[in-house]
């Protein structure tokens, strides 16, 4: 077994980051928080939401497949209907922007990134083509091609919260709403999995403290379950 080569590979419990090489990303993950208070008197611009989603690009994805969507509501009656189709949750209005994000159940991205691999001289002609056929080949499957979506898209939404929190504004992940309202609100093709909505808006306050975690030792397995 290799040993530990830094402090990132230790315990959650890490009090000095000294050989840390990115002690921001840690303290930002440490600190990011599901927020409900939100500045209801202000809105995130255009440029803030398109780095949000930039941000979200730059989660891996199987292959390179980056089989997303973000779809973003912004209009004030739009957002009371999300509302409504989210059984309530205020904060959605107080946000100012939900952003539903979306993974794919079809490889609608195959050719192009494939591509793109033999492009970048990373994947010869026939190794793409072969390679190609076989992702594609996983997506044949119903419940995989809806593992795909929900999996990819997840580790999007995940970098958009944790760059909203590095950008000192308020987000949160909701799953607690009308999926099937929500698809047809916001007219989602067919192949499109609706996976997370976020809500995400300038900080109107301190949250409370956070739920305790389950300790490492109780989540951690080593060798077998
Ligand atoms: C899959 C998922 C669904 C969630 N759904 C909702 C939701 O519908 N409404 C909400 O206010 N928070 C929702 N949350 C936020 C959780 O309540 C929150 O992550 C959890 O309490 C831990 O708090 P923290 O994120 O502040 O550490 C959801 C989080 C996840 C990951």
């Amino acid at each position: 077994m290799k040993s530990p080569s830094n402090a990132a590979t230790g315990t959650a419990d890490i009090d000095t980051d000294a050989d840390v090489r990115f002690p921001g990303a840690l303290e930002a993950l440490r600190t990011r928080r599901s927020g409900h208070n939100f500045d209801p008197e202000t809105d995130i611009d255009d440029e803030t939401l398109e780095a949000l989603v930039e941000d979200a690009t730059l989660a891996p994805s199987s292959y390179n497949l980056q089989p997303w969507e973000f779809v973003a509501v912004q209009d004030d009656d739009r957002l009371d209907e999300l509302v409504d189709l989210a059984y309530g949750q205020e904060h959605i209005r107080e946000a100012g922007t939900a952003v539903l994000v979306v993974g794919h159940d079809e490889p609608k991205t195959a050719d192009r990134v494939f591509d793109e691999w033999v492009e970048a001289g990373r994947m010869d002609e026939e190794t793409a083509q072969a390679t190609k056929e076989q992702a594609v080949t996983m997506y044949d499957d119903e419940r995989m091609g809806r593992d795909y979506a929900v999996r990819n898209a997840s580790l999007a939404a995940q970098n958009f919260l944790l760059s909203a929190h590095a950008r000192g504004l308020t987000a949160t992940p909701m799953i607690g709403f009308d999926i099937e309202g929500a698809a047809e609100f916001l007219e989602l093709p067919e192949d499109a999995v609706p996976v997370v909505l976020i809500a995400v808006g300038p900080n109107g306050g301190d949250e409370p403290e956070r739920l305790p975690r389950r300790d490492v030792e109780e989540v951690l397995h080593r060798e077998t379950f």
